[in-house]
């Protein structure tokens, strides 16, 4: 095993919560010291982006065969849209004199670690370069002027993460918070694209270092411990025709062009220092690589039921923070569009070029005509086997009627079982399902150890489909991030780390906090 594997490893062993121990954080959070969300660079030109709020046509249930809907023109009005409805805001929250604001994509403790670029090259309307997304004032900062004529690469979008923002709350465990967060992004954008009749591609070959150059990561333009990790670069396809993606040229005309600004200091105090995230995060660092461009056959899902469109779905998203433990049964027609959704062979998945390495286990609470108990839905077919092998002997594997490869295990009451292992969070058991995103690890993180993080993108993906498939279903959803890593593992029957849990998620009917008082995303920018 090579030192950058040992250091994957050693970070995911020593930032497991467990019954007894909680991974190591900051033992006092002052919460005016937080981070400030909104990164800024002072010193660069400002575009101020078209009014956001306006709605598409296209139904939420339309997005199941994005091929159908029309492609809007790409300009500055639709390109402002994409970006407000993959990470802009989405609704500012009051309780007495605090005031926070929620956005398109989720984030673990709402911190907010991803930052998003849009990367212009010779599409006419927006002048070449790299801009800098502010979800606050809806505007882009002018980081970078490219010179010369470049071919029409029309718009890409990149993604960082500043793990400091994370790491503030969460301490060591926060790299792994903020790798959640792109793959909800990343979903996020997927979703924004299919509603304007685009696609995502991911220019998944990318180094991390031609990331840095093309962003402007590498620059000296940040404050000690607030820089930001290259994560991914996506092209837009916006219509068909678009010329192959020259990241090279692009890579140049960065190294060439006219740089500007610095960045705002983010106004934190950096009372604790976690080493061992920027031992991780260099020790998964992505080299350039040739990925393969797999893709499975396009399966017809279940039939939506929602007659709002995809951008109302997309504006609503909300994190459950309460659950109603007296639901009426979801009904099974959901529960099941719900987990057809999140397979590889749904529109959803469509950037994401990889066989799928990350498998559900369910603890279904209250779903019509099913049994309480735990299930699986692997999500490849010779996952079966193997995760059979792997797990408690007693299980069943009793294959339910139907298309999904859903299986039965055990029939039973698991609402404590969830609740307790989600750290005690009554929203894994008051739900009508929870789920533990069980990743194909020890092998995936031996072959090259920066598939880690895309590990984590994967769940958060499978996350992010899982929000808007139940905000469509008139439910709601929460991502969990903490959980008893070892534990779960144990109720499973997992004994070595072939298979680890990365991430949970619960959907249910959510309970309202009346106290709280909800403002218009972007009402102040229109005083
Ligand atoms: C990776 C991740 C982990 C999360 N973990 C938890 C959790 O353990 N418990 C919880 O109540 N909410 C959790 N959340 C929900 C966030 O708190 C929520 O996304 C954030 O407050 C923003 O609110 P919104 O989703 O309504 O926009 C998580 C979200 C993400 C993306």
């Amino acid at each position: 095993m090579n030192r950058q594997t040992e250091t994957v490893l050693n970070y995911h062993h020593r930032t497991k919560h467990s019954l007894e121990r909680y991974a190591k954080g900051p033992e006092s959070i002052d919460w005016e010291d937080q981070p400030d969300q909104f990164r800024r660079f002072s010193g660069c030109d400002m575009i101020t982006l078209p009014l956001p709020g306006a709605e598409l046509k296209p139904l939420f249930a339309d997005l199941d065969t994005p091929e159908t809907i029309p492609a809007k023109p790409l300009n500055l009005v639709n390109s402002g849209l994409l970006l407000e409805l993959a990470f802009g805001l989405s609704a500012w929250k009051q309780f007495g004199p605090s005031r926070w604001a929620l956005r398109s994509n989720p984030s673990s403790g709402n911190l907010h670690p991803t930052e998003a670029y849009l990367i212009s090259s010779g599409n006419g309307f927006i002048e070449s370069g790299v801009y800098h997304y502010v979800s606050h004032d809806h505007s882009l900062e002018r980081r970078c002027r490219f010179e010369g004529n470049l071919p029409d690469s029309g718009i890409l979008i990149g993604l960082s993460s500043v793990h400091w923002r994370e790491a503030w709350k969460y301490g060591e465990r926060a790299f792994r918070y903020c790798q959640h967060d792109i793959g909800h992004a990343l979903g996020a954008l997927r979703y924004a694209a299919a509603a304007l009749g685009w696609s995502v591609e991911l220019a998944a070959g990318c180094s991390d270092d031609a990331i840095s150059q093309l962003l402007g990561l590498d620059r000296d333009d940040f404050k000690k411990m607030e820089h930001e990790f290259p994560d991914m670069i996506c092209r837009i396809n916006t219509q068909s025709g678009n010329q192959p993606l020259d990241i090279k040229a692009l890579l140049e005309a960065a190294q060439l062009g006219d740089w500007f600004g610095k960045a705002d200091s983010l106004r934190a105090y950096h009372m604790y220092k976690w080493p061992v995230i920027d031992e991780v995060s260099t020790a998964a660092n992505k080299p350039e690589t040739e990925e393969p461009n797999w893709q499975p056959l396009r399966q017809p899902v279940i039939a939506s039921s929602c007659t709002k469109t995809a951008s109302q779905i997309i504006r609503q998203r909300r994190s459950a923070q309460q659950f109603d433990g007296k639901m009426p049964a979801l009904p099974l027609t959901d529960f099941y569009r719900m987990l057809a959704a999140v397979l590889p062979s749904s529109a959803a998945f469509e950037p994401w070029r990889w066989p799928p390495k990350v498998h559900l286990f369910i603890f279904v609470h209250r779903v019509e005509g099913l049994a309480s108990g735990v299930y699986a839905l692997p999500r490849h077919n010779e996952a079966l086997e193997p995760l059979q092998a792997a797990t408690l002997a007693d299980f069943d594997w009793q294959k339910l009627p139907g298309a999904l490869p859903l299986c039965r295990l055990y029939s039973g009451d698991c609402r404590q079982i969830a609740k307790t292992l989600s750290c005690h969070q009554p929203i894994a058991g008051d739900s009508a399902f929870s789920l533990a995103m069980v990743a194909e690890f020890s092998e995936t993180v031996k072959a090259a150890p920066w598939l880690y993080r895309r590990l984590f993108w994967e769940c958060g993906l499978i996350g992010q489909v899982l929000y808007l498939e139940a905000e469509a279903a008139g439910v709601r959803g929460t991502g969990i991030g903490c959980y008893f890593d070892d534990n779960v593992h144990q109720v499973l029957g997992i004994k070595d780390d072939k298979y680890q849990s990365l991430y949970h998620f619960t959907v249910g009917k959510a309970l309202e906090d009346k106290r709280l008082e909800t403002l218009p995303a972007y009402g102040h920018l229109k005083t």
